[in-house]
């Protein structure tokens, strides 16, 4: 009885500590401007700093890189590709592209977009920050705020891109209205050839995953992660998996991404020019769990800030249209592993918490 009161009485501080920090409207950078030395006990994360010392990062492997390059003209090279994909979609949940289209330039001047917007005057940023899932434009620090058992050490910006209502661009700030609208365009042209790609790993026909509507939904985050005095007891993105289908990732080259892969943090390193590219539940769900949802979080830093820009890409939550196992992989000897579902319920049970690794899928299995 004691000791409930005790966490009954830690968790009514926590909120109303964590009411302060969100009433600023500032984020982690606010704090950090403000020349903090500790970190807020909002941000302490005791599973992290009760990590045993054998769950730190593992350098003997690497998460795998997909070479893009001449897949439209060379069939050979495509079939190569295509296993290799399979594989890594497997194995890992995890790989990165390369030679994918994406000039490096755009790719330098997104992060330094998203940069500049966590980076201009706090009066004008602060017009943004919202929790409302209705807005197109969400500027706000830990979406799980209110629900996580800490918080992390970022900030995001979050923008609606592709939906039947998108934003339109007067609705971006102003500082990365541009390069937000050529970035995502350009995500949108390479995700249709990767869910091509991904279509004939898992043996269907080409056009399967786009016709599924899995590229109907792009919501963009751009991160930015502020030097943290104290890295060792918080996080700068806890252990989670993806909701969607597949998550786009470019990252700038400071590094702290590690990956869960034979129950080992493996760092997925920092590679110019080179996109991240991960499987989220929806895919491991469609899949029957032939592609896999995979850990992943972001190690806190002294230095920085660092500055990731994720495009998730997914069906529409809207409408009535079942989810399952697609039917053409199913057989006796794979029988489906979840039931059919509509994308607003796997939503609202994975964000009916806070970010705790578990991801949305286990209450759909059959
Ligand atoms: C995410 C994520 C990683 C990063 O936004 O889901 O895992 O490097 N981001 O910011
Ligand atoms: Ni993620």
């Amino acid at each position: 009885m004691g000791s409930k009161t005790g966490e009954l009485q830690a968790d009514y501080d926590r909120q109303s500590e964590v009411k302060a920090f969100d009433d600023t409207k500032a984020g982690v950078k606010g704090l950090v401007d403000s020349g903090i030395t500790k970190i807020p006990r909002i941000f302490i994360d005791q599973d992290f700093v009760l990590e045993k010392p054998s769950d730190s990062s593992n350098s003997q492997l690497s998460v795998p890189t997909m070479d893009l390059q001449a897949i439209k003209e060379d069939s050979t090279r495509r079939a190569e590709l295509i296993k290799q994909v399979e594989s890594a979609c497997a194995d890992w949940g995890f790989f990165q592209v390369i030679n994918h289209g994406i000039p490096a330039s755009v790719l330098d001047e997104m992060i330094d977009g998203i940069r500049k917007f966590h980076e201009q005057d706090t009066e004008i940023k602060k017009g943004f920050y919202t929790r409302d899932p209705s807005r197109k434009v969400l500027y706000l620090s830990n979406y799980d705020l209110f629900k996580s058992k800490a918080a992390n050490w970022r900030d995001s910006l979050g923008c609606v891109m592709v939906c039947d209502n998108p934003l339109q661009p007067a609705d971006l700030p102003q500082v990365c209205r541009d390069i937000v609208m050529d970035y995502t365009k350009q995500v949108m042209t390479l995700s249709f050839t990767l869910l091509e790609l991904l279509s004939e790993a898992l043996g269907v026909n080409p056009g399967c995953l786009k016709d599924m509507g899995c590229a109907d939904l792009m919501f963009l985050m751009g991160h930015y992660y502020p030097p943290c005095p104290q890295p060792e007891l918080t996080m700068a993105t806890t252990n989670h998996k993806d909701s969607n289908i597949i998550t786009v990732l470019l990252q700038d080259q400071m590094g702290g991404l590690q990956v869960l892969h034979q129950n080992q943090w493996v760092d997925v390193p920092c590679r110019p020019g080179a996109l991240v590219v991960n499987v989220g539940d929806l895919l491991q769900l469609i899949s029957n769990d032939k592609f896999k949802s995979v850990n992943h979080r972001v190690l806190a830093k002294r230095t920085g800030p660092r500055i990731s820009v994720a495009c998730f890409l997914r069906m529409s939550e809207n409408g009535s249209r079942l989810y399952g196992p697609i039917k053409d992989l199913l057989s006796e000897n794979n029988p489906p592993i979840y039931r059919d579902i509509l994308i607003k319920d796997y939503l609202s049970e994975y964000y009916s918490k806070g970010l705790d690794g578990t991801g949305g899928l286990p209450n759909f299995k059959l």
